[in-house]
């Protein structure tokens, strides 16, 4: 399979509902006019206006807004549960529109499993049947839709509970049978609307681990819709905001975080924990380093400059730092020697650890030597830069958490 072979693909959609979709009302959301107005003038609500993006095989895409802001109708689209008005639809080469009756039926049970916010376990049926429901309506053999059922039970943790009563399990585990439900027939493709959004949050982070370590063993595509934008940096490999049914941006969770489109975008932004997401190599600045063998006044000259600087072998490998205070201590010796001076535990990372893996490197206070997959020396990173973000993040949580729990 090629990498980024396209499997799921919107193109100009727009979707009006009312009585007369295709109407005045198209006419004014083509020519760019907002949602609200539309409504005004015409009575029709803007679904979608002008939607279009790409997902490929084995990403999970994360649409994310706020509510009414045309996600549900997106995914809808997907699976034809809505009817566009304008624009097309792709799904593995197939333009879903076209389908009908018994072949969009099919197309939807072998390409897409579907997990959602408030789907219904059927209580008389115990987990196992629940979640091999699916393949028995497909009239997949007893044995085989069996094993199917439990291989996706085992997937989501739950394949010591196939025999129990749904009704036993707690809310979280219900929504793991859903997925499991939806894993069962191997599908394609999943699409997740709000899967998670009514878990609290402890159990809501869970799932999303659970998700994230099941996509790499299944690598499915997954289309996930939240209003949560921490959970779409989370888990999406890229992520897609909406608001009033237009695309406000996509990109991935860095882009968003250190690019946002716009003004609403980054008013979202504000309220995150960018430690997360945010790599060492997004705040890393040139090294500077100084050769392993260099004259001590070219030592006493660099750290007059940057209080501590690194050391790096004629390799390019990282292998010491040397503080100022380091240069002063062994200055009164006969012959100072940056071996004798330096420190060779050098607090490192590497280029795509979060900000949050290296917090307590940074705690150390020495500047981190950023390493590539050698040991090469490509960057460093002050702590105070770490400490500084993170710190603006947990001011950001202890206001929140005055909020809600005083
Ligand atoms: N069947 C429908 N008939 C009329 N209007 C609809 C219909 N479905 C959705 N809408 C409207 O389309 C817009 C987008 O709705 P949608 O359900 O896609 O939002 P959403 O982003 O999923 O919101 P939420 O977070 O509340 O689920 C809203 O203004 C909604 O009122
Ligand atoms: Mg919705």
């Amino acid at each position: 399979m090629p990498a980024n072979e396209e499997i799921i693909r919107l193109e100009e959609v727009y979707k009006i509902f009312g009585p007369q979709p295709r109407g005045r009302a198209f006419d004014l959301a083509r020519s760019g006019v907002h949602k609200n107005e539309v409504q005004k003038q015409s009575g029709h609500v803007v679904g979608l206006s002008d939607v279009s993006f790409s997902i490929a095989k084995g990403e999970i895409f994360v649409v994310m807004g706020l509510s009414g802001s045309g996600k549900s109708t997106a995914i809808r689209t997907v699976n034809k549960l809505h009817e566009v008005t304008h624009g097309q639809v792709w799904v593995d080469g197939v333009d879903v529109q076209t389908l009908e009756g018994k072949s969009l039926q099919a197309f939807r049970r072998e390409k897409m499993g579907m997990v959602f916010q408030h789907f219904a376990l059927f209580p008389h049926r115990n987990v196992i049947e629940n979640v091999a429901y699916g393949l028995k309506v497909q009239k997949v053999a007893r044995e085989e839709r069996e094993a199917a059922a439990l291989r996706a039970l085992r997937l989501v943790g739950l394949e010591a509970y196939a025999y129990n009563a749904t009704s036993e399990l707690s809310g979280g585990m219900q929504q793991r049978v859903g997925l499991a439900r939806a894993l069962a027939s191997d599908p394609d493709i999943l699409l997740m609307d709000e899967a998670f959004s009514a878990l609290d949050p402890l159990i809501r982070r869970q799932m999303q681990d659970e998700l994230m370590a099941i996509q790499d063993e299944v690598h499915k595509t997954i289309l996930f819709i939240t209003h949560d934008l921490n959970e779409a940096l989370r888990i999406g490999d890229r992520v897609c905001i909406m608001k009033d049914g237009v695309i406000v941006q996509i990109g991935t969770p860095e882009e968003i975080l250190t690019e946002p489109a716009t003004g609403y975008v980054a008013e979202f932004v504000q309220d995150v924990d960018q430690g997360r997401v945010i790599k060492v190599e997004e705040i890393m600045t040139e090294p500077d380093p100084i050769q392993s063998n260099a004259e001590f006044d070219e030592v006493r000259n660099a750290v007059a400059g940057r209080a501590e600087v690194l050391v790096i072998d004629p390799a390019g490998a990282c292998c010491g730092l040397i503080t100022r205070g380091d240069v002063e201590r062994v200055s009164t010796q006969g012959t100072p020697s940056l071996a004798s001076a330096m420190r060779t535990d050098v607090p490192v990372a590497t280029g795509t650890q979060s900000l949050n893996e290296i917090y307590a490197e940074a705690g150390k206070g020495l500047p981190i030597a950023v390493l590539d997959g050698d040991g090469r020396l490509i960057g460093r990173v002050e702590p105070t830069d770490v400490l500084e973000e993170l710190g603006r993040v947990e001011a950001l949580t202890d206001a929140f958490e005055r909020e809600v729990y005083m």
